[in-house]
């Protein structure tokens, strides 16, 4: 059953970049099936219902496919018994970077959808407004760690009591891993037609560190799925 409903899941996930490109379609894929932190999401049932989510480096919207397809499967009875409820989100903001990437979301969900609003900005610039559970997947390497620092305050300030943020971030102290990590990073950098960027990593317990000086309470998870990385799910929460 489970094989078989991941399958669906992917299928429904990718569906919406289909339109808009070999690239983007062959990606949202090969990112959906291959990376085992979407799953985790669900599976653990780490998002709460009807929540403002706000994804910081959002890529071309691959999360927001994921939680919409996961909310159409289990509204459709196809959802497996042992799973939590997926959430149902209110609000899906993303902030990216790159135009391209933008573009391909734009594509994916078109730009009056009632719930998905991707719009192109700097995350160590952009306004945050307010959400409950914030998001950055792979991203936070990409600047200079006074505005990292900055960033997670910002966070933390645009979370109520209670809120979530959910990152993953690479261990600079990890070894090998990291170096290959790193390396991949470029390699996958590069094929989606970026510059190669300069990379501001940090040992994973001066991230803890860095979040628990905010109030988080931080659970951490390795999120590598068998293969030699450094990864690191951080699943930090406010106090209520
Ligand atoms: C490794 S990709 C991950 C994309 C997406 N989070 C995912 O999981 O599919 C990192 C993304 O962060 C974006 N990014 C890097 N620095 C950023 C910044 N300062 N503001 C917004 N986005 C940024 C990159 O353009 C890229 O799309």
């Amino acid at each position: 059953m489970t094989q078989r409903f991941l399958r669906a899941l992917i299928n429904e996930a990718s569906r919406p970049f289909a339109g808009g490109g070999h690239f983007a379609y062959r990606y949202s894929r090969g990112k959906l099936s291959s990376d085992s932190i979407f799953r985790e999401i669900l599976k653990r049932g780490l998002f709460p219902t009807n929540a403002r989510y706000l994804d910081l480096g959002c890529g071309q919207g691959s999360l927001f496919a994921w939680l919409l397809a996961a909310r159409k499967l289990y509204e459709a009875g196809n959802w497996p018994v042992d799973w939590p409820v997926p959430p149902k989100p209110q609000e899906l903001r993303g902030i990216e970077l790159m135009q391209k990437d933008v573009d391909r979301a734009t594509r994916a969900f078109g730009i009056d959808h009632p719930v998905v609003h991707i719009e192109q900005g700097d995350m160590t610039q952009a306004t945050f407004g307010r959400a409950d559970v914030i998001t950055i997947l792979d991203a936070l390497h990409y600047f200079d760690h006074a505005s990292q620092r900055d960033v997670l305050k910002r966070i933390r300030a645009a979370l109520p009591p209670g809120g979530l943020f959910l990152t993953r971030v690479g261990d600079a102290s990890a070894g090998l891993p990291y170096h290959i990590c790193n390396w991949v990073d470029h390699a996958v950098t590069f094929i989606r037609g970026h510059r190669l960027p300069r990379l501001y990593c940090r040992p994973l317990d001066e991230w803890i560190a860095m979040l628990e000086d905010l109030d988080f309470i931080v659970e951490t998870d390795s999120m590598n799925e068998g293969k030699p990385f450094a990864n690191v799910m951080l699943v930090c929460h406010l106090p209520k």
